[in-house]
């Protein structure tokens, strides 16, 4: 299990593009890792039709993207042209699918699902997404289960949340979107708000404390 801020286990693993050590792929870039439950099933051809889709989003955001599934490379590459064919995607698949045959990272990384067993009762992964920086951390972690498929736009969303405010000392309130109004986090004095946020806006509440401090997007 890898809890929020910790380093990301370096592992080694067999993928469709070949071996990859997980720090030396990433070198300074961010990082995305979802799980898959198993090769050849519906939901998953789905999510993986749609982030092969949204390729260029991950990449402007200099986002290096992993799916991983319990099974082979050589499954995986028969699957591939499913989930191409199913998407109408053609060409170069944009992004390895590692292998997990024996389920050695589905359990270093927590993503066993109890409910889910292969017909011959070998454990299944949940759907987790893992969203790692480029020192290395889990900046992001989000599980769903095996019949949940994931909404990417949404993996986007927070990503920009995520490296906005990596820099910035802003938080992001509901439904935010890339552009819209920041808070100014708890631990920024009244004084240095108004440098470092000379836009910003305090709003009056009941309570009398000034903590809701809206800003325009640094
Ligand atoms: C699917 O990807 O469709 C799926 C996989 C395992 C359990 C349920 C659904």
């Amino acid at each position: 299990m890898v809890n929020l801020g910790d380093i990301f286990p370096n592992f080694t693993a067999n993928s469709t593009e070949g071996v990859i050590k997980l720090h030396s792929h990433l070198g300074d870039s961010w990082g995305i890792l979802f799980s898959h439950p198993a090769d050849y099933t519906p939901v998953c051809t789905t999510e993986l039709g749609r982030v092969a889709k949204l390729a260029p989003e991950f990449e402007k955001r200099n986002i290096k993207m992993m799916a991983i599934s319990c099974d082979s490379v050589e499954d995986h590459h028969g699957w591939i042209k499913d989930i191409q064919a199913y998407n109408n995607l053609s060409g170069n698949f944009p992004y390895p699918i590692i292998a997990d045959p024996d389920r050695d990272l589905a359990v270093t990384l927590g993503m066993i699902d109890p409910d889910e067993k292969t017909a011959s009762g070998m454990p299944l992964t949940c759907r987790a997404v893992f969203v790692i920086g480029p020192d290395k951390k889990l900046k992001l972690s989000i599980l769903y289960p095996a019949t949940t498929g994931r909404n990417f736009d949404e993996v986007l969303r927070v990503i920009d949340s995520l490296q906005l405010t990596a820099t910035q000392k802003v938080a992001t309130p509901a439904d935010w979107k890339t552009g819209g109004k920041c808070m100014v986090v708890p631990s920024i004095s009244p004084a240095d708000a108004k440098t470092m946020f000379p836009q910003h806006q305090v709003h009056q509440v009941p309570s009398g404390k000034e903590y809701l401090r809206t800003t325009p997007q640094p």
